[in-house]
């Protein structure tokens, strides 16, 4: 891992002007890379901006892009989208940290590591923004940010006053937050607080980090020796389960893993014996999405430029010159099918935008 080359605790952008791009290509601007424009984009590289940039829409506003890994836009979009382009990240007292909406999150990711950090060594190589990732909660091998997060600052877009949501009133939960839950774009978040166990203090996460079956399997013979291989077990874990979407434009897993009462997915269980599902809380159980979907022939499977990638039967993939429209017809063929043949009704996990 290369420290030296990560969000050094001043890599603050300066106040600069707006960058306004009409007619926005937004194929080049998401991990999926689908067929679509909007009427306006303005990249924003300073909260004291958004004023401006208020005054420079073009049609209504519809929206943040972060990195465009987690969204589906239809081939026309109206209206303004704003990006968020501040970055940087810095310590504060004991285990706090601060980002900026902006940063990548996983330069975040190695950049607290690289501080002696811990707590974020499972959400490594998680595409997208600092100030997407509370949105939907992000989560992967058993530690979500909101296990870690702190409080989050957003602006409010109609009043443009600023607010500070302690962890508890973001109203965490499984890929989803008060900033999902509420109008998609009331608030802009602008900074996101952690608070990380700082070397030799004790993790929460010390039976969290390891307990999930990929990372059993990985350290069955010896537990890591600290976050760092830790992270580095993450990276190669998804890097060998997961599609690249550089080779196979993806937005990570398309659907939820339902979670449905404890009695009906033990019932299921019974009938389906290797379906995997996993207690959620007390009354819950979730259920493997992807195993429902590779289980209805799905996983690898192509239908022109978009289909289910081979890798994995949870990521849709586009691989050509698909548009939104298309890839969402295709996403109910599968929601059809796992509900035909389980009775589960999947919902899907990326924001959606189609005109
Ligand atoms: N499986 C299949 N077929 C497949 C892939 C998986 O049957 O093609 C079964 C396997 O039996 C496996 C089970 O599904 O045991 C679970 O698979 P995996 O460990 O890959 O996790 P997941 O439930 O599919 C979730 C998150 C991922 C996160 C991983 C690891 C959701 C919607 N997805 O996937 O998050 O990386 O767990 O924690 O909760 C994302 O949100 O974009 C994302 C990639």
């Amino acid at each position: 891992m290369l420290c030296a080359d990560l969000c050094s605790a001043q890599l603050y952008t300066e106040l600069s002007l707006l960058e306004v791009i009409d007619n926005a290509d937004l194929s080049k601007r998401t991990s999926l890379r689908l067929q679509s424009h909007v009427d306006r984009l303005i990249r924003v590289h300073h909260p004291a901006e958004l004023i401006e940039a208020k005054q420079a829409l073009r049609g209504p506003y519809r929206g943040l892009l972060g990195e465009g890994s987690n969204s589906v836009f239809g081939s026309h979009i109206r209206g303004t989208l704003l990006q968020v382009a501040w970055r940087g990240c810095e310590r504060m007292e004991a285990g706090f940290i601060r980002a900026k909406a902006g940063e990548h999150w996983d330069e975040l990711v190695q950049w607290s590591l690289c501080q002696d950090l811990q707590g974020l060594e499972n959400l490594s190589m998680i595409p997208g923004t600092v100030g997407a990732a509370p949105i939907q909660n992000i989560g992967a091998y058993g530690v979500e940010l909101s296990h870690y997060c702190h409080a989050v600052e957003a602006t409010h877009w109609d009043s443009m006053t600023r607010r500070r949501f302690k962890a508890d009133e973001c109203l965490f939960a499984y890929r989803s937050s008060i900033f999902k839950k509420a109008n998609h774009q009331a608030w802009i978040i602008t900074d996101v607080e952690f608070h990380l166990n700082e070397s030799g203090a004790s993790p929460v996460t010390a039976s969290l980090n390891y307990a999930y079956p990929d990372l059993q399997r990985r350290f069955s013979q010896q537990a890591p020796s600290g976050a760092l291989e830790l992270a580095q077990a993450i990276r190669d874990i998804r890097a060998s389960k997961l599609p690249d979407p550089h080779t196979e434009p993806n937005a990570g897993s398309f659907f939820h893993n339902p979670s449905i009462p404890s009695d009906a997915a033990i019932a299921l269980k019974r009938r389906y014996p290797e379906l995997p599902i996993y207690p959620d809380g007390a009354q819950h159980h979730k259920l493997s999405a992807a195993w429902m979907i590779e289980q209805c022939g799905f996983r690898g499977q192509r239908d022109g430029d978009v289909g289910v990638s081979a890798k994995h039967a949870l990521v849709l993939v586009n691989y050509g010159l698909a548009t939104g429209e298309k890839l969402l017809d295709f996403a109910q063929r599968l929601i059809q099918a796992v509900e035909a043949k389980f009775g589960i009704t999947m919902s899907i996990e990326p924001r959606i935008l189609l005109s």
